[in-house]
């Protein structure tokens, strides 16, 4: 939404005593740019401001500057501002306004200049909301402030570097204060943990190198970091997102930030905060929220490379069921592909009669069932749905032809999803394969896109490519580096792949051509995520529900359609822990159903890491064992020890599927990530900036994990307040300043801790989340630990999770606030039913309440419901116990009482009211 009427405050102040101060301040003149000059700024018809920019000096390094850009700035809501700089004569390639919905900027045509400046020594300032900008003109730079304490968030007025603007090159810095703390950037795995770490590299170009690779460029680009930055009592955050999809490096020196990107146009967002939910929030409202996620998608997944055929599949089925592991998803990676095309079955392995019958038997149970799609189409004439794509001409070319490339079927051609006859093509052929198999899902992986050659590639004479496994991935066409163009070979190099490689290398050549004659070289980094919105479309379309999709690659918005899985991962301790830190930054990408492959794609993960990876992976939001083909089996059941890790701690995640559910609600409303920083809940606690060994869901539910081999003690960080574990719920670890504890953490026992002033729904569990969510609830309500006054808060949401929108008002959905207060030892428990009518129809009740933390002799009274004596109308039972409630400052230990009330059976979707007295 757009703020009403942001004002256009407009100063211009002679500042002829900054003049001196600030000549050594200015900007250095390097032997890349000399940067720019403003020559003249006005008020746009749209309430924004436009300048023009005029070059100082020319340079040749990576290419002539553009003469006159065209600087435009719009406060577009309260708490989010644009400035934009581009080629002032003419349009340059920028993220399509139809992949990611936007305000457009005023054409280029009209008309500037009219007010030109006189005098250039000027600071301006353009004000409308949180966010002030303000600008010198000569040289041109600018910052952001925060307007309510006079924060600067960004000042393009560097020491080292000016603006430059080439047509393959663009600069910008930032200064930063020394103590913010920085986040984002990625995808990349983050051998230093999740708080960005000054003169890492941070390369943003998707590619298909696997996740072990540290610091450099994956799968995904989100051109996007939150700052944090603490004030004392006080804290701030807020975001900057650069919206291009170009390659670019990102140079981050602890009180600099370096933006060197190949293309397209700058194009700040600028978002106000001030806590870092706010800032999630006003994220995912420009790019788009989070996917609703089917209840099942909560579930546990079971996938592998080489499941050769149905029965493997169906065994491993069986022996979740006799291991009684919870199982809700059964995936196939390409193994039921015929020459390992998509939308194909093998007829050997996987004959359709015999599929069909099996996933009638699993569907009845609320199982399902999703297999991989990759993006590269066999080239084979005898192959209908390249015939077809021939037909419609869906490909990305090169030199007229398709694109010729090589994947697991061999040669292929790559579809061009910028292309809407392609959109329609790709829905067509989902549709015809779910007639063939009704998948409840779709895979899409190898979509950076990967390429097993690289170049201009022919389909070598009377040799036939390997497909499939084996050396398939080994290029077997006939190829040759292309470097004729600028687009092959642009003047600034990237670091690619980590190494500095050609940014075609094992990919489309930079120099093919999109629909309407856009590059490769521009789309790159945007394919994974146009493919997400054409298959998004295509199984809404057909399914007529709400669409599960995985996908390897993505960009800014890509969470409003697809989950993400962080790829390729390893077996070891140090990819256990990268995990925690991928997973968080997706989180803050607006991708929050995001999980890595929980015990390790490859090479097999020892049996003591499993289970320790179990009790991490049952707490992503997505929740799935995956494995390579050259993997020995590592299903949970493989090993016993395993199988009792997983029990326990899928055992906890199917008692929190309510929990669970709500918070991708909360996601899917306002951006909250479902696994969270512990910073999202205590942003002023510096102490927990840079921790990435535990994690939260949600606001107050902590998961403390075991990642070290060898290790059956974990030291984690407790932020200030009382935290109850959720094994027993009667230890109970408090402090005023926070403090580290040491944990007990056997091979089966990983730590979870609900927060204070939290109301905790959960279910009695079950091996599958169809049955788990039938089931009665418990709330458990956490108050500070032995307060006479307190509060707590929680929130449920339920709904017919696969109708296609999530959201209230639509007669299938609930919603309800709990709340619960303790003032002199009179308790109150209660509902505020916004929502019911599903809740009811389906007959959800609550059978039970614990409450922690009250202070007292342990002696009950009055306990009443609705205002009624409670025996009189229930069969409940009223339980107390005293617990241990160990303070962490002074270690000492003092009994506080928890209050559990049984045998209930209120309606979840009604209103109660339940008191009672403290003794
Ligand atoms: C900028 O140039 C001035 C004058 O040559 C020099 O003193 C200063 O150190 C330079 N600053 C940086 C950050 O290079
Ligand atoms: C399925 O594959 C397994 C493992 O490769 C093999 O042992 C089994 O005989 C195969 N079963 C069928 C029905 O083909
Ligand atoms: C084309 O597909 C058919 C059917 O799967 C297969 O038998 C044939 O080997 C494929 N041809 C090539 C050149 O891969
Ligand atoms: C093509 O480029 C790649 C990446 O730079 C390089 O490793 C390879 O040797 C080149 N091949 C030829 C034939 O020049
Ligand atoms: C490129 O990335 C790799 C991997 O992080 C790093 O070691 C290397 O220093 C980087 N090179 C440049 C030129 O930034
Ligand atoms: C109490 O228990 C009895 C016997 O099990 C049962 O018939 C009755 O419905 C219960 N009352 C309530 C209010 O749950």
């Amino acid at each position: 939404m757009v703020s009403p009427n942001p004002s256009l405050f407009f100063t211009l102040l002679l500042l002829s005593v900054a003049v001196a101060s600030s000549s050594s301040s200015q900007p250095n003149a390097t032997n890349i740019g000399q940067g720019y000059r403003l020559i003249s700024v006005e008020e746009a018809p749209d309430g924004g401001l436009i300048g023009l920019l005029q070059v100082n000096k020319k340079t040749k390094i990576y290419g002539p500057d553009i003469p006159l850009l065209r600087f435009y700035a719009k406060h577009e809501t309260d708490n989010r501002l644009r400035v934009q700089i581009t080629d002032a004569t003419k349009p340059r390639w920028e993220v399509p306004y139809n992949l990611l919905p936007r305000e457009q900027p005023p054409p280029l045509t009209q008309s500037i200049g009219r007010k030109s400046i006189k005098n250039p020594i000027t600071v301006s300032e353009y004000s409308g909301s949180e966010l002030l900008l303000s600008y010198t003109s000569n040289p041109f730079t600018f910052a952001v402030k925060r307007k309510s304490n006079g924060e600067t968030l960004f000042d393009t007025n560097s020491l080292f570097s000016s603006l430059v603007f080439k047509d393959q090159y663009l600069e910008i810095s930032t200064k930063l204060p020394k103590d913010a703390s920085l986040y984002g950037l990625g995808e990349n795995t983050q051998p230093h943990g999740i708080k960005l770490y000054p003169s890492d590299p941070y390369t943003l170009y998707t590619t298909d190198i696997s996740a072990i690779n540290l610091n450099a460029d994956l799968y995904g680009s989100h051109p996007v970091y939150m700052d944090l930055r603490n004030n004392g009592d006080s804290a701030s955050a807020h975001a900057v997102l650069l919206l291009n999809s170009n390659g670019m490096d990102v140079f981050y020196k602890g009180t600099s930030l370096t933006y060197k990107v190949i293309g397209g146009v700058f194009d700040f967002y600028f978002f106000s905060g001030p806590s870092p939910l706010n800032v999630v929030d006003q994220y995912t409202s420009f790019i788009g929220r989070p996917a609703p996620m089917p209840y099942w998608a909560f579930g546990f997944h079971q996938c592998r490379w080489g499941y050769h055929n149905l029965s493997v599949v169906e065994d491993v089925v069986e022996n979740y069921k006799k291991a009684q592991i919870p199982l809700d998803v059964i995936w196939n990676d390409d193994d039921h592909m015929d020459g390992h095309k998509d939308f194909t079955l093998n007829p050997v392995n996987y004959p359709r009669p015999k599929l069909l019958n099996f996933l009638d038997r699993i569907h009845k149970i609320g199982m399902k069932y999703i297999v991989i799609i990759d993006p590269g189409i066999a080239v084979n004439s005898s192959y209908g749905v390249y015939q077809r794509g021939l037909a419609n001409d869906v490909f990305i070319k090169y030199e007229g032809e398709p694109f010729l490339a090589q994947v697991w079927p061999g040669a292929v051609n790559f579809p061009d999803f910028l292309n809407p006859k392609t959109v329609s093509w790709w829905g067509d052929e989902v549709r015809r394969f779910h007639e063939l198999v009704p998948v409840d899902g779709l895979w899409i992986d190898m979509n950076e896109a990967s390429n097993f050659c690289s170049g201009k590639c022919k389909i070598p004479k009377g040799k036939i490519c390997p497909s499939g496994t084996g050396p398939g991935w080994i290029c077997c066409l006939d190829c040759k580096n292309i470097t004729k163009t600028r687009w092959d070979d642009p003047p600034y190099k990237i670091n690619a792949s980590g190494t500095q490689v050609p940014i075609g290398y094992k990919t489309i050549a930079t120099s093919a051509v999109h629909y309407n004659g856009v590059l490769e070289y521009d789309a790159h980094s945007l394919y994974g995520f146009s493919q997400s919105i054409a298959t998004h479309k295509a199984l809404q379309g057909l399914q007529g529900k709400r669409p599960f999709i995985l996908s390897r690659s993505t960009y800014v918005g890509s969470g409003k359609y697809a989950a993400h899985w962080t790829g390729d991962n390893q077996g070891t301790w140090e990819n256990l822990r990268y995990s925690i830190s991928t997973m968080l930054n997706f989180g803050i990408f607006g991708v929050p159903m995001v999980g890595s492959d929980i015990c390790g794609f490859y090479p097999q993960p020892t049996e003591e890491l499993c289970n320790r990876w179990i009790e991490v992976g049952a707490f992503y939001p997505f929740s799935r064992d995956h494995a390579n083909y050259y993997s020995p089996r590592q299903e949970l059941y493989q090993w016993e020890s395993v199988a009792q890790s997983a029990r326990n701690a899928l055992g906890i995640r199917y008692k929190l599927l309510p929990y669970l559910y709500t918070l991708s609600y909360e996601a899917h409303v306002s951006g909250a990530p479902i696994a969270r920083p512990l910073f999202f809940s205590f942003p002023t606690y510096t102490e927990c900036y840079g921790l990435s060994t535990q994690f939260l869901l949600g606001s107050s539910l902590m998961i403390s994990p075991v990642l070290e081999q060898g290790k059956i003690q974990v030291k984690a960080l407790f932020p200030p307040g009382s935290w109850y574990s959720l094994l027993d719920w009667t230890s109970t670890i408090s402090s005023k300043n926070g403090v580290y504890v040491t944990l007990d953490a056997p091979l089966h026992v990983v730590n979870v801790h609900l927060y204070q002033n939290a109301i905790l729904p959960m279910q009695r569990g079950g091996m599958i989340s169809k049955e788990a969510r039938t089931t009665p609830f418990t709330l458990i309500v956490a108050f500070p630990a032995g307060a006479t006054q307190g509060e707590a808060k929680g929130n449920l949401y339920l709904d017919e999770d696969e109708q296609p929108e999530m959201q209230l008002g639509n007669g299938y959905s609930t919603y309800v606030d709990f709340q619960a207060t303790v003032k002199q030892g009179a308790v109150k428990v209660w509902s505020e039913v916004q929502e019911g009518k599903f809740a009811l129809d389906k007959g959800f009740t609550i059978e039970a309440i614990s409450v922690l933390g009250l202070d007292g002799s342990g002696v009950i009274s009055e306990v009443e419901i609705d205002g009624k004596p409670l025996m009189s109308v229930t069969n409940a039972t009223v339980s107390t116990s005293q617990h241990v409630h160990l303070d962490g400052e002074n270690n000492g230990e003092s009994k506080i009482i928890m209050v559990g009330l049984t045998g209930l059976n209120i309606p979840v979707g009604r209103n109660f009211a339940m008191t009672w007295k403290m003794g």
